[in-house]
């Protein structure tokens, strides 16, 4: 309501009014009398013919300055910094921070078109907000109500199953339900978590611990996998590192990756998992051999849903890498990619080591 009337009173108001002429024919007339006035003055003192051309030059010179750091404090005051301001906000839009508000430069009566435009960006950013918050709520409740009569389809397609004395036809069926119902699960459970890390209901509960015996435990994980796949697994890790983070987020991190790189490499290819630290960060990488990805596919990775590869659709969702890099912007890392479409891809995940980010009394111990 405020801002509406705000917007009612300033279509009057530009940033160059009118009486800005006025202001500087003023200023000229009276620059040109105060000229006037020193000429007829150094003549009837009888001053010298140079003293006579300098003066003036030096006097205009002078007045050229104060004009031009006017002109540029003006220019700064009304249009550079809002514009910057606003800049900073939009970038922050972009980068899906809602809460950014800028307020305007002037009073409602004295509003210029800057400040609509100011007025408009925060209704835009206000409604955006409003549909983000809409979204997220609506996936969450969604999500909470699959949750039951999904454990029901799973517990009695499980009992189905133990009765016994199915058909090999009905054995199957009972056993895609079971298929189907696990991946809405996965999917469920996954939408979730994601949901509350980015309203941040869950917030990192970071401790000092051995990502190095992290990465082996979750490695091992995929033994089986990686055996049935006929896949080639090599580690290069370091005896330890202490990273200051929430090892239940990290752990999530690793599986995605380590997944991905079994699930994207046919029969015969290789996984490397590699960690290191350089420069106070520890820096775990997971090469693979597989599919590899083209540059429109490696834009999209980190988009929820989003899956490049539709030979592998009913392998996942397409949150994996999502919830990935929401965690490690939560916890101070990194992700990078490097991806060759039919030779493999390398994904890097650097966490700043323990000794900088823990307090004080969190030193590593071995
Ligand atoms: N190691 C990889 N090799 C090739 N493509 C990959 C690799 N990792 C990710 N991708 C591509 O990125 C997409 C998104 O990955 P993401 O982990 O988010 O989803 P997903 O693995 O398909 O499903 P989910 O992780 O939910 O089970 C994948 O569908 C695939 O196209
Ligand atoms: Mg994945």
């Amino acid at each position: 309501m405020k801002q509406d009337g705000f917007r009612q009173q300033q279509k009057q108001h530009s940033l160059f009014p009118p009486i800005l002429f006025f202001t500087y024919l003023g200023t000229l007339l009276l620059m040109s009398a105060l000229h006037t006035g020193m000429i007829v003055g150094m003549n009837k003192a009888g001053w010298n013919d140079k003293v006579q051309i300098l003066l003036p030059i030096l006097y205009w010179t002078l007045v050229a300055v104060m004009l031009t750091l006017f002109t540029r404090r003006q220019i700064q005051k009304t249009y550079e910094e809002p514009m910057l301001r606003l800049a900073d906000a939009t970038r922050k839009v972009a980068e899906g921070d809602f809460s950014v508000y800028v307020p305007p430069v002037h009073t409602a009566n004295k509003a210029d078109y800057l400040d609509r435009m100011i007025l408009d960006f925060d209704k835009m950013v206000e409604e955006l907000g409003s549909i983000e918050t809409l979204k997220t709520d609506f996936f969450s409740d969604v999500s909470h109500e699959f949750k039951s009569p999904l454990a029901v389809i799973s517990s009695n397609a499980e009992l189905l199953q133990k009765s016994g004395g199915l058909s090999t036809e009905q054995a199957e069926a009972v056993e895609n339900i079971q298929f189907a119902t696990r991946r809405l699960a996965n999917l469920i459970q996954n939408m979730l978590k994601l949901n509350k890390l980015e309203k941040q209901t869950i917030r990192p509960a970071p401790e000092t611990f051995d990502v190095c015996a992290q990465l082996c435990e979750c490695a091992v994980q995929f033994e089986e996998v990686w055996e049935r796949k006929n896949l080639e697994f090599e580690a290069d890790l370091e005896d330890s590192a202490a990273v200051y983070a929430d090892p239940g987020l990290l752990e999530v991190v690793w599986t995605n990756l380590l997944s991905n790189a079994v699930k994207f490499t046919t029969e015969g290819g290789t996984v490397t998992l590699r960690q290191r630290t350089e420069d106070g960060r520890v820096l775990v990488s997971v090469e693979d051999t597989g599919c590899g990805m083209t540059p429109e596919t490696i834009r999209h990775i980190y988009d929820k849903f989003y899956q490049g590869d539709s030979s592998h659709a009913t392998q996942g969702n397409g949150l994996g890498l999502a919830l990935v890099k929401r965690i490690l912007e939560l916890s101070d890392g990194s992700i990078t990619v490097e991806s060759e479409l039919g030779k493999g891809s390398v994904f890097t995940v650097a966490l700043p080591c323990a000794l900088q980010n823990a307090p004080e009394e969190h030193t590593w111990i071995r």
